[in-house]
């Protein structure tokens, strides 16, 4: 459903991403890994549409994008959850969602969904994203993007910052997104054991280039020295 081929993505002169390709199936779950600095979150913003990839072709759904604007991206089928949450402070949770759906072109109808995956936020409608704590804001930005009822989802490091317990519901959610939801998960994760259990398949950037890539179990302990220990 989306197949990224030889992409490379720069910011300015620097030149981060070097031919890049990666591919996702429908329904499937795929984690990116790296060091810091690797070109994770360039990759993402490459397929969001936020940068633009100077050469090379990113295919979804059969269709090329590479050219496509951000919004439009959005409205076929591919929701985003940055590095860092983004959740808007002064807006509350109910507006940060509404805002979400305008981006897809819907009614202002939050769905029953988000709150069957985050019951916690439904007593939190009201509050300013904030003051929200970590773990809230986290689930806001899944739920945000939940709300375009994406069939591609874009994930970046959802755990990073979070406390042990939140990050095991963060990874239970994620499995039941990708189970439940039949929705194609490309994710970016540090936490190894959450990648082991969450993924199908795996690829790892390092300085831009991928260097390694394989079915889950094929993620050995060697591989990881090899590319991602410091
Ligand atoms: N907006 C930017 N302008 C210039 N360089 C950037 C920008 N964002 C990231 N970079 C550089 O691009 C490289 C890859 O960054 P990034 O994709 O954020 O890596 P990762 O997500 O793997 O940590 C890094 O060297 C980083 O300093
Ligand atoms: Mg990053």
């Amino acid at each position: 459903m989306l197949r990224v081929s030889g992409i490379d993505t720069y910011y300015g002169t620097s030149h981060i991403l070097h031919e890049v390709s990666i591919e996702v199936d429908a329904g499937e779950m795929v984690s990116v890994l790296g060091r810091n600095g690797a070109g994770k979150t360039t990759l993402l913003r490459s397929i969001t549409g936020e940068r633009l990839p100077r050469l090379g072709r990113i295919e979804f759904d059969g269709k090329t994008i590479s050219k496509l604007a951000s919004h439009l991206r959005t409205r076929r089928g591919i929701s985003y959850v940055p590095q860092g949450r983004q959740i808007i402070s002064d807006l509350t949770v109910s507006e940060n969602l509404e805002l979400a759906l305008l981006g897809v072109g819907k009614s202002r109808r939050i769905p029953d969904v988000v709150y069957e995956y985050f019951p916690a936020l439904r007593s939190l409608t009201g509050r300013k994203g904030g003051v929200l704590s970590g773990g809230q804001q986290q689930q806001l930005a899944i739920a945000r993007a939940l709300v375009q009822e994406p069939r591609l989802l874009l994930m970046d490091e959802p755990t990073e910052g979070l406390q042990p317990s939140v990050v095991a519901e963060i990874q239970e959610i994620i499995k039941r997104i990708g189970s439940e939801h039949n929705c194609a998960i490309l994710l970016v994760e540090q936490r190894l054991d959450v990648v082991r259990d969450v993924a199908r398949r795996f690829a790892i950037l390092d300085t831009g280039h991928i260097v390694a890539t394989g079915p889950i179990g094929e993620l050995s302990d060697d591989v990881v020295r090899k590319h991602l220990q410091v």
